[in-house]
């Protein structure tokens, strides 16, 4: 499960999860179902209709983005050795789930960059140059606009990626 599954966290966590294989539920709102579903979701839940706790399924892994819900429900729907992988949220969200992940092997947290590693980007560029890793661009800004274009990004609904361009002529 990716919940927050439009965003620019969601719409790659989708397509990684794809192409390692797995079967993907994506939870995100009304208007961004068919996006969620075009970049590799083969369940989407619309939170705005329906109650993502109340699904009869359980899940290997959960990613859940912003830390729109409490621990306690995501815990209710993970297999008992299913993991969950917060990302970004409130101080209070992200200080209990970090909590956790030092008393409990079934959550882990990622607040904020990380350096990546070698062979992850080897992994995610070979994906890219056989099409399976795509960005999706939901907004271009011009420098200039850099400000409007951090408001857009904090409103946390963003399709995707947001893209600020430079001119270096
Ligand atoms: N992007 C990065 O490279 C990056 C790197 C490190 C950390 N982070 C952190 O990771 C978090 C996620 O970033 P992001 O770029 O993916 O974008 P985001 O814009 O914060 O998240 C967008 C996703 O969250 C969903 N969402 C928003 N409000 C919701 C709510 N109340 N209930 C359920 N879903 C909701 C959106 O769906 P709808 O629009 O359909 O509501 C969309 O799928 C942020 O806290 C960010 O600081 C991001």
């Amino acid at each position: 499960m990716i919940y927050g599954s439009s965003g620019g966290v969601g719409l790659y966590a989708v397509q990684l999860a794809k192409s390692m294989g797995a079967n993907v539920t994506g939870v995100c709102s009304t208007r961004n179902l068919e996006l969620a579903k075009q970049m590799g979701c083969d369940y989407v839940i619309d939170y705005k209709k329906e109650d993502f706790t109340k699904t009869q399924t359980k899940f290997d892994a959960i990613i859940g983005v912003n830390g729109c819900n409490s621990m306690k429900d995501y815990k209710r729907l993970l297999k008992p050795n299913g993991i969950f992988v917060g990302v970004g949220g409130d101080v209070k969200q992200v200080s209990k789930a970090f909590l956790l992940s030092f008393i409990s092997r079934n959550f882990s947290y990622f607040a904020g960059p990380i350096m990546p590693q070698n062979d992850y980007l080897s992994y995610a560029k070979e994906l890219a140059e056989t099409g399976k890793l795509l960005p999706y661009i939901d907004k271009i800004y011009s420098v200039q606009d850099t400000k409007e274009a951090i408001r857009y990004i904090v409103s946390s609904h963003t399709q995707g990626k947001v893209v600020v361009s430079m001119d270096f002529k």
